[in-house]
């Protein structure tokens, strides 16, 4: 299936139609479940939806991968962005939230549970994703299984490259968790988003390259409700 494409001319006027097409959804369901990546893609989509005004009150957030082995306070976590740049801002109750936690004693019953949970909430309405320069998504890395559910994981050599100089103090780690493909799949809509020249490749990859394991974003073509925005750069 062809995914829809949609090209803005940077990334201000990509973090406004990603945000665009959120509120669209959150005004027809107010208790939507929104599924949430981070990264540098998603920083100024959460920066245009706290500047909306709109009223995240009701809604259900799920984070959608996190790495493993930092130190409990070290602020580089996933999480930390997400909880700084979306929940704080917004004043998102804890308990509308479920974070993978990468502090859990085991990960794996960790992962478990946020699948677990996102079954509880009747599944995502929306995934919001970034891309890698691999074209992962989440942190399901070439390889992995399209069917593949929130699990463990190894981070790609050329993800843990882009992470070195983040990573000067201590060495990158090397494992995180993620919603697994066939748990994004799952979602009713899911949100692509790329800028930057840095990800053309992965673009090109992942709208117009042979579908499988090997590029991981070509599994959302097989999804009925996906949009991809990217801006000039990526596209
Ligand atoms: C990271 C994260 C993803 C993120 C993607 C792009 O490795 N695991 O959740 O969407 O890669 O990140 P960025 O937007 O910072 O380029």
């Amino acid at each position: 299936m062809p995914m829809p494409l949609i090209i803005v001319p940077d990334q201000a006027a990509l973090a406004a139609a990603a945000a665009t097409s959120i509120l669209a959804l959150l005004r027809q369901k107010p208790d939507a479940v929104l599924g949430l990546a981070t990264g540098k893609t998603l920083e100024p989509v959460f920066a245009a939806l706290v500047a909306s005004g709109v009223s995240f009150a009701r809604a259900r957030i799920v984070h959608l991968d996190e790495m493993l082995g930092l130190e409990a306070d070290d602020q580089r976590w996933f999480g930390c962005d997400l909880r700084r740049q979306f929940l704080a801002p917004l004043g998102i109750p804890a308990a509308h939230l479920r974070m993978l936690d990468g502090r859990a004693p085991d990960p794996e019953a960790e992962c478990a549970a946020h699948e677990a949970h996102i079954i509880a909430l009747g599944g995502l309405d929306l995934q919001v994703l970034g891309i890698g320069r691999n074209a992962h998504i989440g942190i399901n890395e070439p390889g992995s299984a399209f069917d593949s559910r929130t699990r463990v994981v190894a981070f790609a050599e050329i993800t843990r490259s882009g992470m070195v100089a983040q990573f000067a103090d201590r060495p990158v780690p090397t494992h995180g968790m993620t919603l697994g493909i066939g748990t994004i799949l799952a979602a009713r809509q899911i949100l692509l988003l790329a800028n930057g020249a840095n990800k053309a490749e992965a673009v090109r990859a992942a709208v117009a390259g042979p579908v499988g394991p090997a590029c991981p974003a070509t599994a959302l073509r097989a999804h009925a409700n996906v949009q991809v925005i990217v801006d000039r750069a990526a596209a």
